[in-house]
């Protein structure tokens, strides 16, 4: 399986930046020999830098994420986005139920069921962040936390259509704090989710679904991250707003 390598912009960035990112990200991969084959690149800009960055990496096997959509295909829903029209602009993957999205807009289990769904209905791959809390892993709730945010996602979708979807294990303690799960907290949680999957897909789906580790990696510990056997890539939000650490890590993924 080739290794993730996402990077979320979460709101930062301007047209400057993609402007100078995008060519140092591609001057930089042409160096790499080999990547398209072992790793899947992506970047999730804001909403607004969809089409730019789209538009920059036309050609290249670099592909543009979003990070958020609404449930719905169409309708009077003021200043929502539909998964058909990031399709429209190239969108190959979307982040679905972020910590941050369940934490300040509420997000519920059920309503990122029904947005994992319309991305798949709209041929994009939806990337599922999953995560406990630190009072939930103080109180041994991971587990628990963990398959709910999973089943409730999973429930509805046909087992051939979550072949094209990918999970993202972001322990919320971990994000944006430079707190790293230990190599062994993140592969014991990735072994988890695998075994969940394979028992309630089947064997095969379960064991090819991409299982991406995310909180805090940045070039000095995605190596160690990255080598576990059931860590199959990396959702970068602060080191990916850096064409140079996000290279890092994508090399890191490499080895
Ligand atoms: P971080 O964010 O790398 O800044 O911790 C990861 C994420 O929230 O996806």
């Amino acid at each position: 399986m080739k290794n993730w390598v996402v990077g979320n912009w979460k709101m930062h960035g301007s047209l400057s930046m993609v402007t100078r990112f995008i060519p140092t990200l591609l001057d930089g991969l042409t160096e790499v020999r080999g990547w398209e084959q072992a790793a899947r690149v992506l970047i999730c800009p804001p909403f607004p830098y969809i089409a730019p960055v789209a538009q920059k990496l036309t050609g290249y096997a670099v592909g543009v994420g979003a990070q958020d959509v609404h449930p719905l295909h169409q309708g009077a829903f003021t200043g929502e986005v539909a998964a058909p029209m990031l399709a429209e602009l190239g969108v190959s993957a979307c982040i679905v139920g972020h910590s941050e999205r369940r934490r300040y807009n509420r997000e519920s289990d059920a309503l990122i069921g029904d947005k994992l769904r319309a991305v798949v209905t709209a041929g994009i791959t939806p990337i599922l962040c999953v995560g406990e809390t630190l009072s939930q892993r103080e109180a041994g709730r991971e587990r628990q936390v963990v398959k709910r945010q999973v089943m409730s996602a999973l429930k509805g979708l046909e087992p051939a259509a979550f072949a094209k979807v990918a999970v993202a294990y972001e322990p919320v303690w971990a994000i944006g704090t430079g707190r790293t799960a230990t190599p062994e907290q993140a592969n014991e949680m990735h072994q988890y989710i695998r075994t969940l999957l394979c028992a309630n897909l089947s064997p095969e789906h379960g064991s090819a679904t991409p299982l991406l580790y995310g909180g805090s990696v940045t070039p000095d510990n995605a190596a160690r991250l990255l080598a576990l056997p059931d860590i199959n890539g990396a959702l970068v939000g602060g080191a990916s707003l850096k064409a140079e650490s996000f290279l890092s890590i994508l090399k890191h993924s490499l080895n």
